[in-house]
């Protein structure tokens, strides 16, 4: 991402550097593909291998639900239940080989550690705010950041609010910022929409000195696994690198607009190889003189789209509310609601916000989604029905 630094380091990789009472630091390489990705390395005060005691987890399984038939859907997750911890309460919607798409109401606090050791995580905070603790220090997150987690990171989120809502992206492949933002050096480009000083990065404190018994609960081949350490897991005392959690707010994604309708890569933020992420954000309309800010119908071949609406009256649907999700399937064609086009003429602006996820190979529902599902949505086009 962009070269951060934090805490104590020596003054070149791989030489000594030793704690205060004389015993070397463990120096770790945090690196993705290999040794040929992005990487940080990081100074433990204990080795990070020194683990007490190893136990099997439970399983973690997404329950299909198989509807036999190509349609769109609906989902309303605003009334989901709240509980569970900002790990286990993620309720899976939508997924395959490739992404996992979930909800959740999080209300109970991590007592251990978690890591992700498949996939790396984009949490979008809907509603709340709080710490995200990890091996590369605390960073802060409020209301609609993105919060970018690679694989392998040992965290703990710590919500401060009450009312806590959030969309959970878990991808198999890196999720990285669109080639097309960043020169050959990875600077962020003047055609980005948003550019290093919105990316915000880990602070102080690092460094947890505590001796006792630690949980890091790793997920890996579709299971959990217990670990057990006799020393507080955040140990780092300094690192460098590019490899570490970062957070993006959706507010300061600024829209690239048009004379005509704008396609949706304009609103691309974030890619992986199987999926691409995108913000719309409130934006001026289109400016021809014969302009129609809705979009025209369209069919994604090659992909399923889903929509997570965030705030604001969408301009192309009716009935949709917050964290309502609209999954639009590859195969069929889709497109403004009636009177949605006409309505949008000669509109100067839309203040909505939403994140969209757009896969190359089609997604399943997951069995929660079944009792979010809204059977009329298919007919919602028709005119004659006032869809609600
Ligand atoms: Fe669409």
């Amino acid at each position: 991402m962009i070269y951060h630094r934090l805490g104590n380091l020596p003054d070149k990789r791989h030489i000594q550097f030793r704690r205060e009472d004389g015993e070397l630091h463990s120096e770790e390489l945090f690196g993705a593909e290999g040794f040929s990705g992005s990487s940080s390395l990081l100074y433990h005060y204990h080795p990070p291998t020194r683990v007490t005691k190893v136990e099997q987890g439970p399983e973690i399984t997404i329950e299909p639900w198989e509807t036999g038939v190509l349609r769109h859907h609906h989902l309303r997750s605003a009334g989901i239940a709240t509980g569970g911890d900002p790990v286990t309460a993620r309720k899976p919607v939508l997924f395959n080989s490739d992404v996992v798409l979930s909800v959740g109401r999080p209300s109970e606090p991590m007592d251990y550690h978690y890591r992700n050791g498949e996939h790396d995580e984009l949490l979008f905070i809907h509603e709340g705010e709080g710490n995200l603790y990890s091996s590369f220090g605390t960073l802060p997150f409020r209301e609609w950041d993105y919060i970018y987690i690679p694989r392998g990171t040992t965290y703990r989120i710590e919500f401060s609010s009450k009312e806590n809502r959030v969309f959970y992206i878990e991808s198999t492949g890196p999720i990285s910022i669109p080639k097309r933002y960043r020169s050959e050096l990875g600077q962020f480009m003047e055609n980005s929409p948003f550019c290093e000083r919105d990316i915000h990065r880990p602070q102080m404190p690092l460094f947890h000195d505590e001796s006792g018994e630690f949980e890091v609960r790793i997920k890996k081949l579709g299971r959990l696994h217990r670990y057990w350490f006799d020393h507080h897991p955040l140990d780092v005392v300094g690192w460098d690198g590019y490899l570490y959690p970062w957070t993006f707010n959706i507010r300061d994604f600024e829209p690239i607009t048009g004379r005509i309708h704008q396609p949706p890569p304009v609103h691309q933020t974030f890619a992986a190889p199987s999926f691409v992420v995108c913000s719309f954000v409130p934006r001026m309309f289109d400016y021809h003189p014969l302009s129609i800010p809705a979009p025209y119908n369209h069919s994604n071949i090659d992909s399923d789209e889903v929509l997570y609406y965030v705030h604001g009256d969408f301009m192309s649907r009716k009935g949709v509310e917050i964290a309502s999700i609209t999954e639009h399937p590859g195969g069929i064609p889709h497109g403004p609601h009636p009177g949605k086009a006409e309505e949008s003429i000669g509109k100067r602006e839309t203040k909505e916000y939403a994140v969209m996820v757009d896969t190359f190979r089609p997604l399943r529902l997951a069995k929660a989604a079944e009792g979010m599902d809204d059977p009329q949505y298919p007919y919602s086009w028709q005119a004659a029905t006032a869809h609600q």
